[in-house]
């Protein structure tokens, strides 16, 4: 059993396991345990306690009929992110170090992993699309915060997001937040009561990993500590 296979004992054992899981066995997850996961994830800070989170929870044909739709829009080139939406996962320019991290992620998980070269097109895109189909995955969500106190409701979705991670990892389940779903937020409208003063922060696939999958080898490097932190005082 690799470390990824094992269920999360503690806290420290959930965030090595944890990592983004893009193959799903269809093993359904019961109703009372994504209940229960929420419950955990809500335990999580949020500025003034404002708790600005929604989740929408997608299982069975309302996730088939929002993935028909997706894939219907993305293969008619209907790409539509929501307007005046600051939040930018991915920004028309990357800048060093991040286009280098990035880089060295899409090596790793198309020409490594999948055997998908840089230059073919095709291969990163039927790779793409399974992000739509929730990596196979048998529940689905879609994340959303208040957009009113947008760039602090955020931070708490962040943390709420980690919390639901973690709290699946205990449970000996996966996750893969996925920002693809932010390409199309109408889509999404149209199939989940979303207010208009709400903001789409990510989808979340959650499942069991399908550990014969070739995905299930991508296990992602970190910088060190020294990389990012600095000490000061005696
Ligand atoms: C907000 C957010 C959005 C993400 N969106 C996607 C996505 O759309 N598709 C995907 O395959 N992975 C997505 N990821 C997963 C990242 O690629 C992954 O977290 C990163 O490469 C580190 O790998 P790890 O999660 O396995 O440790 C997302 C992660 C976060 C936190």
């Amino acid at each position: 059993m690799t470390v990824a296979q094992r269920t999360a004992a503690s806290v420290s054992d959930a965030l090595r396991t944890r990592r983004s899981v893009r193959a799903f066995r269809p093993t359904p997850v019961p109703r009372e345990v994504i209940e229960e996961l929420l419950a955990l994830a809500s335990r999580a800070a949020s500025n003034s306690n404002v708790q600005p989170w929604r989740v929408h929870v997608v299982t069975g044909d309302a996730k088939r009929r929002l993935t028909e739709d997706l894939w219907a829009a993305l293969d008619a080139g209907r790409r539509d992110r929501q307007p005046g939406y600051p939040y930018q996962p991915a920004p028309d320019a990357w800048v060093e170090p991040f286009r280098s991290r990035r880089a060295e992620f899409g090596d790793r998980l198309y020409r490594r992993t999948l055997g998908v070269e840089h230059d073919d097109a095709d291969g990163r895109d039927r790779h793409h699309r399974r992000n739509y189909a929730f990596f196979g995955a048998p529940v689905g969500m879609i994340l959303t915060v208040s957009a009113h106190p947008l760039v602090g409701a955020l931070v708490d979705a962040g943390q709420f997001l980690q919390g639901l991670m973690l709290a699946a990892r205990e449970a000996g389940l996966d996750t893969c937040a996925q920002a693809s779903f932010l390409d199309f937020h109408r889509v999404l409208r149209r199939h989940l009561p979303i207010a208009d003063d709400e903001i789409v922060v990510c989808g979340l696939a959650l499942g069991h990993a399908d550990h014969d999958h070739p995905l299930d080898d991508v296990v992602t490097p970190r910088e060190p500590v020294s990389a990012f932190a600095t000490f000061h005082g005696s």
